[in-house]
């Protein structure tokens, strides 16, 4: 142990090299420095940008690292410096930090917040550093800035949400993801309109929260798309209206189909006012965008597909009026709006229970991926306790 540096030794799943199984080990941990909080990780999700990395289909992943950004968890100790957080205090981390002062942050345009990009992309905490290493000194990269499948983790002070205390971290941890992303996409980067005709490529945790979203904005028209009809009850339930399953569709492609859904008798063009990809294949997308419809329809792009991937739109689309647009984190201001989130859920306006399909300790963690493959789960959470 280093006599310097103050560590404690935690327990986390770390993705030593890319395509294989996590391991579940013993690492040190760092204490916070200045501008940084050591959390307690209470419980996290699994979210499908996690599987990107693990995977190797992300060009950018950095090995040994552990993996997670969909946390919820407990403030133990702050660095120096830190003024807006103290022990006790509940808290989300954010992989879209909010440090209200850069230019991003102050644009008002934007969540894209700069102040510690370069080094969170690299895997290392702001300052440049790694606070994780094994226990024979090898560094552990962070990820995303928050490293999540980790029962103690270090955070920087701009990277976390403070949010009420009687809200249960089983489920607020999925609104560090998929529940902000899904929802934030339709309120914020879309700004969907009452009466809209809408549809949904890819019905996993992101898509679904789309759909939840929609049906928020009062969305007339909630077209889902998924290529596994299990998961046609459960989007029933948040309010899609329509079912379309590619495999099904007898050589007519998804987007025909839709435009063929939509057309009515004073509009014999058809297509949908906006349409989501939540899939992170590029030929959906492509698919999506043709979807929306000519003259003004939206199509927003939120899944990620393996890097390199290129989209490939013929410009006709774009000329004739529809608009193509992406979304991170649903546009959302973390440490602002996301208190807000977790009063939506407390206050019954949104609904999470029912997409946390399976929970599980850190030790099955490798099954939540194994759950993903198989189409089985809508969100695995793990849990510390
Ligand atoms: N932009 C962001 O801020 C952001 C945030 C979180 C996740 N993501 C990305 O969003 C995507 C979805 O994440 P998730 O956690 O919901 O994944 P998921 O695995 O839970 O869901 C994906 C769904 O898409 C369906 N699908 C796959 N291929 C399809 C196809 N060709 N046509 C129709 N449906 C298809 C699957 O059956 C599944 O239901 C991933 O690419 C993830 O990396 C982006
Ligand atoms: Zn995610
Ligand atoms: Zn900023």
């Amino acid at each position: 142990m280093n006599s310097e540096v103050e560590t404690i030794r935690t327990i986390a799943a770390v993705a030593v090299e890319a395509g294989k199984p996590l391991d579940i080990m013993e690492v040190n941990l760092e204490l916070p420095k200045a501008g940084e909080v050591l959390i307690e990780i209470k419980a996290t999700g699994i979210c499908h940008t996690d599987e990107f990395t693990r995977s190797g289909a992300n060009d950018a992943g950095v090995f040994p690292v552990i993996l997670g950004h969909e946390g919820a968890g407990i403030v133990l100790q702050v660095g120096e410096g830190v003024t807006t957080l103290k022990p006790g205090d509940h808290v989300i981390p954010l992989y879209a930090p909010e440090c209200r002062e850069c230019y991003a942050c102050t644009s008002g345009k934007t969540n894209m917040c700069t102040a510690i990009r370069r080094n969170q992309g690299k895997g290392l905490l702001p300052d440049g550093t790694t606070r994780f290493s094994m226990l024979d000194g090898t560094p552990i990269y962070h990820y995303m800035g928050c490293s999540t499948f980790a029962r103690h983790t270090v955070v920087a002070e701009i990277s976390l949400a403070k949010v009420r205390k009687d809200a249960p971290f089983d489920k607020i941890c999925y609104v560090g993801c998929g529940v902000t992303t899904g929802i934030g996409a339709v309120i914020n980067t879309a700004a969907v309109e009452v009466g809209s005709t809408t549809a949904v490529f890819g019905l996993g945790g992101i898509g679904l929260n789309v759909i939840q979203g929609l049906r928020m904005a009062g969305a007339d028209i909630i077209i889902g798309v998924d290529l596994n009809n299990d998961k046609k009850d459960i989007a029933d339930q948040f309010g899609m209206t329509h079912f379309i399953n590619p495999t099904e569709l007898d050589g007519q492609s998804v987007s025909e189909a839709i435009i063929e859904l939509t057309k009515t008798e004073i509009d014999d063009w058809g297509g949908v006012d906006y349409s989501f990809e939540s899939t992170g294949n590029v030929a959906v997308m492509n698919e999506a965008l043709k979807a929306a419809h000519r003259g003004w329809g939206v199509s927003i792009v939120i899944g990620v597909p393996p890097s390199g991937q290129k989209l490939a739109a013929e410009p006709i689309q774009l000329l004739t009026g529809r608009v193509w647009k992406g979304t991170s984190f649903g546009g959302v201001k973390g440490r602002t709006d996301l208190p807000k989130i977790v009063d939506w859920y407390m206050d019954g306006k949104i609904e999470i229970d029912s997409m946390i399909t399976h929970i599980m300790p850190l030790e099955d963690i490798n099954k939540a991926f194994d759950l993903m493959h198989a189409g089985e789960s809508i969100r695995s959470v793990v849990t510390f306790e």
